[in-house]
């Protein structure tokens, strides 16, 4: 145990200022020959601030992290080891699918040994804290980010959430091969107006405690060591400035008590916001609200000294926030041993190793989700004249922009992945966004001589992730127009998609046969997608956000409120509901929903009684049959309706689910325990708790079903 006490009594207000600052990892040469740790020279910081960095981010490598610890301890006056921090996503070179994909498979765990994995991987190649998990909320399918997310739930959402943080970090961010997690964006970042990447947010604070905060919290519950601040300003005050969000939420409500971290260059950004009028001013409020570290713009290091000096800034915040670091510095055990896990020989042998590419495998079987079928599917091995067109037949960008060190090159194409299995032959037809005669009259024709088309169309990587918000959510370029050109041949076909999220597909979903949503799926996407197509495994992925029919809808999302004049029929809603004159109000796939290779049957729905009690349980019943020939798992899901509240409550919400597998034929009784604490709400007086009434109750195969069972809480 290091005494960081006297630490920092040795430390002087620029060797603070500097350990609670943090800058891109990768050495760079400048102009005039000198090498610099980061890139901050662009920020006119000098090499004081190089030598005695606190945290670095962006690089990563056994050999090249330990060479620049050990050069830092060399040159730094107090010796205080580097955090090595970076964004693993969904892996650091074995890439698992990403986070929307991965909660579509409805199971937690999976987030956990892949997080695990992606710790292992991390750890020994000299990480020590990942920027992840991302616990922001999937509002408006044009923001990119909702692939980073955990889909539109808040219920399931921080599921995921939790589940990320214990694998990254296991039993002790100390332990080998564990590394600290860090949540983010608080707050509230997807609800983003109209999905405009950074654009402001204003939610009122029923919204964000009954829906964003949770999966922060239930992160923060699980033990995540760090917390970062969002881009956006929420109502009125960005979020690295906003005192309300971070001491009375965060730290006052929530009882977080590690390092609060800025995005990047977030603090510098609140004088764009127009929040600020300098970088002092930035300085000041970012402080004040109570961010430790800033992230690679340098306002502390630069503004505070000369605030203190002009007492417009109190010393103790920086002390404070430097304490914070070195604790967690401390329970990383750097003190002891800066180096952690890093390790050559062991980063050789375990990172992209095959158990760790079986999983990503396993894990990204789990997460395609089969959208239509008319029988076509499974697709029986060794069928001949099977070809594979589009932009993404042949492709390997099966990665989303997280991708770590994950590299395209280790991805198995689809036309690869299936060859050995069928007589395939592949043309592109037309690029993602390009069109070229020649090339689509060369699929055509390919297309004219096959009995089955595998149609593989999306998204480029880059139209989603960070920056990758879309004012349109269609298939992008020529490609709905070149497979109305492949489905006019009257041909089988089965649409494979890859993209970062939801698409508005009404009219692929009239004419295709199949249609197979596989995400951007990670290194082992492709084969895994073929254990689909031939029928190795049955799809058993549930959408864990709505597929709207067309970008007019957004934000949609199935716990919406009822209204005042809530439409008959929500495919057509009567003039004076609630809804559009030329669209329903009810997405094309709701949540929850997704096929399999057989069929299910619900049946006798009941619950225990007709009246609770806040001390009773009551049990909540259905019989789930497998109608079909193939052995498939079933998502039975919970979900409950508060009738009314003294806030309006949503027409339902998700509180439970079960994964069942049933053999042809075979059926189970699925049951779930409702207690008093599922039907609590934040109510009008900032308290948490359930009021008397009528309540519905619902198990279902997904966000739309109607059939229901009702009780009264006494
Ligand atoms: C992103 C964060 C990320 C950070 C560091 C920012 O641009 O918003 O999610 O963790 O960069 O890479």
């Amino acid at each position: 145990m290091k005494n960081l006490k006297a630490i920092m009594e040795k430390m002087d207000l620029r060797d603070k200022l500097c350990e609670i600052s943090q800058l891109y990892g990768k050495l760079e040469t400048a102009e005039d020959g000198r090498v610099f740790m980061g890139i901050n020279y662009r920020f006119d910081s000098d090499r004081f601030m190089d030598d005695n960095i606190g945290s670095l981010l962006g690089v990563s490598g056994a050999k090249a992290l330990i060479e620049i610890q050990k050069k830092h301890l060399e040159k730094s006056k107090h010796k205080i080891p580097l955090i090595f921090m970076h964004d693993i996503i969904h892996g650091y070179k074995t890439i698992f699918p990403s986070p929307l994909a991965l909660s579509c498979s409805w199971q937690p765990e999976l987030a956990r040994k892949s997080s695990r994995i992606a710790a292992k991987e991390s750890a020994v190649s000299g990480l020590h804290l990942t920027f992840a998990p991302m616990a922001d909320l999937a509002v408006d399918a044009r923001w990119g980010r909702v692939v980073e997310t955990s889909g539109e739930d808040v219920y399931l959402n921080s599921l995921f959430s939790r589940a990320y943080v214990e694998g990254f970090q296991g039993n002790d961010v100390k332990d080998s091969f564990s590394i600290a997690s860090c949540v983010k964006h608080f707050a509230a970042y997807g609800l983003a107006i109209a999905g405009k990447e950074y654009n402001t947010t204003e939610a009122s604070e029923y919204n964000l405690r009954e829906n964003h905060f949770p999966s922060y919290k239930s992160a923060l519950d699980a033990g995540a060591k760090m917390v970062m601040t969002s881009f956006n300003a929420l109502n009125g005050v960005p979020a690295s400035g906003n005192k309300w969000l971070l001491q009375d939420i965060l730290r006052k409500e929530m009882g977080f008590a590690g390092v609060v971290i800025s995005d990047c260059t977030a603090i510098v950004e609140m004088i764009n916001h127009g929040y600020c009028e300098d970088s002092a001013g930035a300085c000041q409020k970012a402080l004040e609200a109570g961010v430790d570290i800033e992230m690679v713009s340098i306002t502390y290091f630069k503004e505070a000294e000369k605030l203190i000096e002009d007492g417009r800034l109190d010393s103790k915040l920086i002390d404070n926030a430097v304490m914070n670091v070195l604790k967690l510095k401390e329970e990383l055990g750097l003190f002891e041993n800066p180096f952690k896990d890093a390790d050559e020989e062991l980063e050789r042998e375990v990172v992209l190793c095959k158990e760790h590419r079986d999983y990503a495998r396993e894990t990204a079987r789990e997460s395609i989700v089969l959208l239509k079928n008319d029988g076509v599917l499974p697709l029986s091995k060794g069928t001949q004249k099977v070809a594979v067109i589009g932009p993404v037949a042949n492709s390997r960008q099966m990665l989303d922009v997280w991708f770590a060190y994950g590299e395209e090159k280790d991805c198995a194409t689809l036309y690869e992945a299936i060859q050995n299995d069928y007589g395939v032959r592949y043309a592109k037809g037309v690029g993602i966004l390009t069109e070229n005669k020649k090339e689509i009259g060369e699929a055509l024709e390919l297309a004219k001589s096959s009995d089955i088309i595998i149609l593989a169309l999306g998204e480029a990587p880059l139209m989603s992730g960070e920056s990758g918000s879309r004012s349109n959510i269609n298939l992008p370029g020529f490609q709905e127009k070149f497979a109305d050109e492949i489905f006019a041949l009257g041909k089988k076909v089965i649409v494979v998609l890859y993209n970062g999220r939801p698409l508005a597909i009404p009219a692929l979903n009239e004419k295709a046969n199949a249609i197979i949503e596989a995400w951007l799926p990670g290194t082992e996407g492709n084969n895994a997608l073929r254990d689909i197509i031939v029928g190795d495994y049955s799809p058993s992925a549930r959408l864990a956000t709505s597929f709207p029919y067309n970008v007019g809808q957004c934000p949609i999302c199935y716990n919406r409120y009822n209204t005042g004049r809530p439409p008959k029929n929500e495919m057509k809603p009567a003039r004076f509901s609630a809804g559009y004159v030329d669209c329903g109000v009810t997405p094309l796939f709701p949540f929850g929903y997704g096929l399999t290779y057989t069929t299910f049957e619900y049946s006798g729905l009941k619950i225990s009684a007709d009246k609770m009690t806040r001390t009773d349980t009551l049990t909540v019943s259905c019989m789930i049959t497998n109608m079909g020939t193939r052995e498939g798992i079933e998502v039975a899901q919970l979900y409950i309706r508060d009738m009314a509240g003294s806030l309006i409550r949503p027409i339902r919400m998700l509180k439970g689910f079960e994964r069942v597998s049933l053999k042809p034929n075979e059926s189970r009784l699925v049951t779930f325990e409702i207690d008093n604490e599922m039907l609590k709400f934040n109510t009008m007086d900032n308290g948490y708790c359930s009021e008397n009434g009528k309540f519905r109750v619902f198990i279902a195969e997904n966000a739309h079903d109607t059939n229901f069972v009702e009780f009264t809480l006494v």
